[in-house]
């Protein structure tokens, strides 16, 4: 009698295999940042599952809600930052984070810190949870160069300076998709949930050098500079060729990441009314721009390159324009 079993893969690239052997390919590596590349990873997979029960376990609402147990819940953007927050400290390889959700920094104490300084959101477009659109986890991970304590000034570092950085997007599946340190290129992860595993599914990921697609929200034209108006219009009214298709998720890790799957711009503006658009620099748009322009793409400010900015406080915010580097540049020209 045959006794076959389930098709596995028995030889599967894990994401933690996958940073290992990063780890042991250099020389001078502690294991530090794969420990803090392990404990995101718990915090991605606990995210995820209160994302996709969100409903049943009537995790969202507002905070402090009671659920039918009787018991407290949390928003899920309370709860990703308590798991991003207490993962990391419990690493040992962190001394200072930055969260979207906390207004100042977090200062691990200093029995458990470590090198590393994290900057990220927990749970960035959760305005989407309760309608079941995309959401997703963004981080970015820098070296302390200072000695002494671990202030503010550590994570006030531009974007060239990161260690590694990535996002976890909850979509029809779960992605991780990292950008481990400069050249290295970008590893994308798909989340196998009959092992609980992430396993390599988009090795080296590029973004298309052209694409067909822009990304903006079109509700707040009346406030763009001439610059963006003319250069979607030109897309939308082409004097040769197709025009371009238009994709708004507005939540930003499902449009970027369809920006590096399948191509073209995503766009978050300066507007009249808010000159540095609404992304944040430390957390959003630097940890972004770092994995597209791993990825071969561009992302800028409408000026200089993103990460190219010295930032002069934790929630600053950026205009965001990234994407295939034949689209970008051309709005840029359309921006001078
Ligand atoms: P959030 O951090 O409050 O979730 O806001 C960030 C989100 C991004 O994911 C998305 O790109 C943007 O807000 C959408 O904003 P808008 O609704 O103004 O288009
Ligand atoms: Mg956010």
């Amino acid at each position: 009698m045959s006794q076959q079993g389930p098709a596995f893969d028995v030889n599967a690239m894990t994401l933690t295999r996958w940073v290992l052997t990063q780890q042991k390919a250099a020389p001078s590596a502690t294991g530090d940042l794969t420990q803090l590349l392990n404990s995101i990873q718990t915090a991605v997979k606990a995210i995820q599952s209160a994302v996709r029960k969100a409903g049943i376990a009537k995790l969202h609402g507002i905070s402090g809600d009671t659920n039918v147990q009787g018991e407290q819940v949390k928003k899920l953007d309370v709860l990703s930052n308590e798991l991003f927050v207490n993962m990391l400290k419990s690493s040992f390889t962190t001394c200072l984070l930055v969260s979207e959700e906390n207004g100042e920094v977090i200062e691990v104490e200093t029995e458990r810190q470590g090198k590393y300084i994290v900057c990220f959101d927990p749970l960035d477009g959760s305005s989407n949870i309760d309608c079941l659109v995309s959401v997703g986890s963004i981080f970015a991970i820098y070296k302390k160069q200072s000695s002494g304590a671990p202030s503010v000034a550590d994570a006030l570092r531009p974007g060239h300076d990161l260690v590694a950085a990535g996002y976890a997007l909850y979509g029809s599946a779960t992605m991780v998709v990292l950008a481990l340190g400069k050249g290295k290129g970008v590893n994308g992860f798909m989340y196998d949930p009959s092992i609980g595993e992430f396993i390599l599914t988009d090795p080296n990921m590029r973004v298309p050098e052209k694409g067909n697609i822009y990304s903006l929200n079109e509700g707040y034209a009346a406030e763009w500079e001439a610059g963006l108006a003319n250069y979607v219009q030109e897309k939308k009214h082409p004097k040769t060729g197709k025009a371009y298709g238009a994709r708004y998720v507005g939540s930003m890790v499902a449009d970027v990441h369809r920006t590096i799957k399948y191509g073209g711009i995503f766009i978050y503006p300066a507007t009249k009314s808010a000159p540095n658009g609404k992304l944040r620099l430390l957390y959003e748009c630097n940890p972004m721009a770092f994995v597209v322009t791993e990825a071969g793409g561009i992302a800028s400010n409408g000026k200089i390159p993103i990460l190219d900015i010295q930032p002069t406080s934790i929630h600053q915010r950026a205009p965001c324009y990234l994407g295939s580097k034949k689209d970008v540049e051309e709005l840029l020209q359309h921006l001078k």
